[in-house]
């Protein structure tokens, strides 16, 4: 039996956990053998491959990254694409392929397996945690520490100097990582993709935290928007899954406020920050485990699924239930962090 390997989309930490685990009890308890594919769907597309066998992954446990390295390189999108990856599947002797990956490298599994047969297992992966079916995804849980300490960080500057202190945080169109970072750091104004802003109230909110002698952190979502406009991109131009470039809110947000308070504020962006180096213990666990059941889910025979996280057991869905739509913050959630606000 030999099974393929890839990591495609951003990546994040625990990629590597996931790889070591798939690896050592695939080697280990059923004697399988592994071919790593270079750069998520680039590699099955191009015949692009990788060793991976016991000493390929010892070490990278801690390490963020991918040994595998990642793109968002989309097979679909590519004339024959579809067929190069069959024909490349087949020229490696791979008999089945663990795709780890978001909504993008999940939805290509989904493709395959639904429309062209490809035996696949999805692993979920993302820093914005915005993948249904699964209660968390790995890299998460590490980017909100991050953000947290940089929230941490930024209060006591922002005290010294009596201004207000704009983070912006990644997160498309889901608001996760600002919801838990915000929360943990105790944030005054939380900005999520999923509920459009009133600057006005922010500004009041920023005003009012002044008043009481405290200087205001404004926590906010790359994809944030306010009532009245738009996304704020970095440029126009789109991936090959058609995602624009975003980055700006969060400089136009100190403009606006200090515009309209007069208060000086500044922006600190935490961008690819969030998902660099080591993954915390909570993703290391989940990394593993999710690796563990993957190449379980192929012992099975069990295709087309991806492992989940529900509560602390680990399951199989199908992948197509995971990428049919994301995992969007409850405004029920966000409601609950109001409290705090201003
Ligand atoms: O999907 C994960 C993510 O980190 C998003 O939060 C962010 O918008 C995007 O990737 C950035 O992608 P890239 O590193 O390709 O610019």
């Amino acid at each position: 039996m030999r099974v393929g390997v890839l990591t495609g989309g951003g990546d994040c930490p625990g990629l590597n956990a996931v790889i070591r685990g798939i690896v050592r009890k695939g080697v280990q308890e059923y004697g399988y053998d592994f071919t790593g594919f270079r750069d998520g769907w680039r590699g099955p597309l191009e015949g692009d491959t990788v060793r991976l066998d016991i000493p390929a992954v010892r070490g990278i446990l801690p390490r963020g990254g991918t040994i595998l390295g990642s793109s968002r390189t989309n097979p679909l999108k590519v004339e024959g694409g579809v067929r190069r990856v069959q024909e490349n599947l087949a020229a490696e002797g791979i008999d089945a392929l663990i795709a780890i990956g978001g909504e993008d490298t999940l939805g290509v599994a989904a493709a395959l397996y639904q429309e062209h047969g490809v035996k696949v297992v999805g692993v979920p992966k993302t820093i914005d945690n915005d993948l249904s079916a699964t209660d968390y995804t790995f890299g998460f849980d590490t980017a909100v520490n991050i953000a947290t300490e940089a929230i941490d960080r930024l209060h006591t500057t922002a005290e010294s100097h009596m201004r207000v202190l704009v983070v912006e945080v990644m997160g498309r169109h889901a608001g996760w990582i600002a919801l838990h970072s915000g929360l943990a750091g105790g944030a005054n104004v939380i900005l999520i993709p999923e509920q459009r802003f009133d600057l006005d109230q922010v500004c009041a909110w920023v005003e009012n935290r002044f008043k009481i002698r405290y200087a205001p952190i404004v926590v906010v979502a790359e994809g944030a928007m306010p009532k009245d406009g738009d996304m704020v991109l970095k440029d126009g131009t789109l991936d090959s899954f058609g995602h624009v470039r975003l980055s700006g809110i969060g400089e136009w947000l100190a403009n606006q406020i200090e515009k309209r308070t007069g208060k000086e504020a500044r922006t600190t962006v935490l961008g690819h920050v969030q998902r660099g180096g080591t993954p915390s213990a909570f993703d290391r666990w989940l990394a593993t485990r999710f690796g563990l059941h993957a190449v379980e889910a192929v012992r099975d025979g069990d295709f087309g699924k991806m492992v989940a996280l529900r509560s602390t057991e680990i399951v199989r869905v199908p992948i197509g239930d995971a990428t049919a739509r994301i995992k969007t913050v409850d405004p029920a959630l966000y409601e609950e962090a109001g409290v705090f606000f201003g």
